[in-house]
């Protein structure tokens, strides 16, 4: 059977840090608050003349080289981010053009921080279907462009980067299944309210700082709870695998707290979670793409092994997918 795998992994960070101290100087938190509730100790924050494709770019890049790929041989690609270079053209296109994948089409995809996830799904059935035999799918934010940086139930939790995969065909291994899903009733406790067709850009939406992530933490914390459970379970059911199967979990990196009770209830040993939180934030759909890339790089995925991907984000999306790592195609 024709399926995707993946052959190529990159990523990219900015190179300036800012620290848990750091933002102590900026709203009213401290250090011991924000790692006892959350995990993390800092994030990357991207300079002003960075965007979000300058980050792609560079994880595509790499992701490309390890792929032993050309651009131009490249059939499609996929951007999912909630922080476009702007509202069009698609993030994926300007990346398009400055690659050089001459011969590749591309779109943008959002669904939250499940977008990367949702983003190899997609990828995989242009290949699965045999249409396309290359495609590059990336995750990248810069959502310090879009934080509010005194609202410190936000500003503490999220950090810029980008990661990307390749994924080409196999008949062994690779993507044995996905599980997506959403629930809208819950858009209100993750969202940027002004910007878009309902509430467009104006000097109101501008003084009301209605152009930031504004978030009801809570709520969001309950559903990626129960959703990281429920999507990976379904997901290895799809695959006819258990967790006993599974060599290595990469979980959104939202929450150590939200992870440390994933792992628990899949009842998986700590060295079986890929955890880079505390060192990078919450990157959004970068997120679950760079831990991938960095697992892959530190060797705790090998070909053979049991991957799953587990993301949940806005919308409210979660997206899982179950990989049998296989990069000899
Ligand atoms: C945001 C989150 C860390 C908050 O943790 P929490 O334990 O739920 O904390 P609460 O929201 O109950 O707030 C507790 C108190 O801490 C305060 N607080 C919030 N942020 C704070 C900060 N950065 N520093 C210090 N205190 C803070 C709150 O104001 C509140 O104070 P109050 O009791 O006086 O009102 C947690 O809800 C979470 O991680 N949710 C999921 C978010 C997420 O994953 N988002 C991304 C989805 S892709």
């Amino acid at each position: 059977m024709r399926r995707a795998t993946i052959t190529g992994w990159g990523k990219y960070l900015p190179s300036n840090v800012m620290t848990n101290k750091d933002l102590e100087k900026i709203v009213d938190t401290t250090d011991e608050w924000i790692q006892k509730r959350t995990g993390i100790k800092k994030r990357r924050i991207a300079d002003e003349d960075t965007a979000t494709s300058d980050l792609a770019i560079e994880a595509s890049k790499n992701a490309l080289e390890k792929a032993n790929l050309d651009p131009e041989e490249l059939d499609l690609i996929i951007v999912s981010t909630v922080t476009p270079d702007m509202a069009f053209p698609a993030t994926a296109c300007i990346v398009q053009d400055k690659i050089g994948a001459s011969n590749a089409a591309a779109f943008d995809l959002e669904a939250g921080c499940s977008g990367f996830v949702y983003g190899l799904s997609v990828g995989s059935q242009f290949i699965e279907s045999g249409l396309y035999d290359n495609v590059l799918i990336i995750g990248a934010e810069t959502l310090s462009k879009i934080t509010d940086w005194e609202d410190r139930n936000t500003c503490v939790l999220f950090g810029d980067g980008a990661g990307a995969a390749v994924l080409q065909a196999t008949d062994k291994g690779g993507f044995l299944a996905f599980d997506l899903g959403s629930d809208g009733s819950g858009a209100d406790a993750l969202y940027m309210e002004a910007g878009g067709s309902a509430k467009p850009a104006s000097l109101e939406t501008v003084k009301n700082k209605q152009h930031y992530i504004r978030m009801e933490g809570n709520p969001v914390f309950k559903f990626a709870v129960k959703t990281m459970k429920k999507a990976s379970l379904d997901v290895l059911d799809k695959a006819s695998l258990t967790t006993d199967d599974i060599n290595l979990l990469i979980p959104h990196q939202a929450n150590t707290r939200i992870i440390k009770s994933a792992r628990r209830r899949l009842k998986l040993d700590e060295d079986e979670v890929y955890v880079n939180l505390p060192e990078l934030g919450n990157t959004s759909s970068a997120s679950v793409a760079i831990a991938m890339a960095e697992a892959r790089e530190n060797g705790k995925i090998n070909n053979g092994d049991n991957v799953l991907l587990v993301a949940f984000g806005a919308g409210l999306t979660w997206a899982a997918a179950a990989i049998e790592w296989n990069e000899n195609i």
